[in-house]
């Protein structure tokens, strides 16, 4: 398990304005794949790589994922268990851990483990897309659901509800690809953390760090510097602070 100084450092990071500090976490393949061609959802980070995940948790007010990550049955988003729970009480995080997950047009499996758990807060986050019966599932799968958007969610409005609604100063976005490439476009992204493991996926269709339409030019790109490296075995751990994150932010607020 890292120091706690390691992750009180972290939480220095202030967040910027009306909205959490956000920092994403992915174990990627060498290639740059969340998973294999055909998207089921495979551990094949390290157990190392599995605790760095409860460590990240443990800073995290809220951890958000996409409807498609949260279906793969192991997926529950939750501490990690008592040993994390107290590291977060010493670390003065004293709500539990929110968990978010993101649903535009209300398709979350509610068989999926993940609404078995409802032992810490539980909120979807959908649009205009979601007709009114399938709301009602929704409605019964989790303690809260909000609609921001008509077609799209518009994620700044909705971390800015979940700044001042639930007082997330910090999420953790877990993914997939397809959300994390919403946030990154929303230029609401601060701080990427990944793990690049030893094995190779290929494929086309299957899922990397940030999917969705890209950014066009190299110029429209976010920008990243290198943070922090550490390599356990044959993975690197990798920190990257996002210094452009895309047109629509002024960009993150770095503490002095
Ligand atoms: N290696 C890792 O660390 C890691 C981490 C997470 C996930 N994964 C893998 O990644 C894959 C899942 O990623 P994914 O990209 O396919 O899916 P995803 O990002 O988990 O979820 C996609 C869904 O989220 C909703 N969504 C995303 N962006 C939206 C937006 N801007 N507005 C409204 N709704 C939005 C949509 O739900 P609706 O369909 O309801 O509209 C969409 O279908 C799986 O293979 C999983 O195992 C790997």
């Amino acid at each position: 398990m890292e120091t706690l100084s390691i992750a009180r450092a972290r939480l220095r990071h202030r967040p910027p304005t009306g909205r959490p500090f956000v920092y994403l976490n992915a174990a990627l393949s060498a290639d740059g794949k969340l998973a294999p061609p055909d998207r089921r959802f495979v551990p094949f980070g390290s157990a190392r790589d599995h605790e760095h995940l409860y460590e990240l948790r443990t800073t995290a007010d809220a951890v958000l994922a996409g409807a498609r990550t949260v279906d793969a049955t192991a997926v529950t988003m939750t501490t990690g268990g008592a040993e994390y729970e107290r590291r977060r009480l010493r670390l003065g995080l004293k709500r539990p851990l929110v968990r978010v997950i993101v649903t535009g047009g209300g398709t979350v499996n509610p068989a999926a483990e993940i609404f078995r758990h409802r032992t810490t807060p539980l909120i979807l986050l959908t649009t205009g897309r979601t007709r009114p019966k399938q709301m009602v599932i929704l409605r019964g799968l989790a303690d809260e659901v909000q609609v921001f958007g008509d077609d799209q969610l518009d994620f700044a409005a909705a971390l800015g509800w979940l700044r001042r609604e639930w007082g997330v100063r910090r999420l953790l976005g877990e993914g997939g690809g397809e959300v994390n490439a919403a946030l990154l476009a929303a230029g609401l992204v601060d701080e990427i953390h990944v793990t690049l493991c030893p094995v190779l996926f290929g494929g086309f269709k299957a899922p990397t760090l940030a999917d969705g339409d890209g950014f066009a030019t190299l110029a429209a790109a976010a920008q990243l510097k290198l943070q922090a490296r550490r390599r356990v075995g044959d993975e690197m751990l990798l920190t990257y602070r996002v210094l452009k994150p895309g047109p629509a932010s002024a960009g993150p607020k770095v503490p002095k």
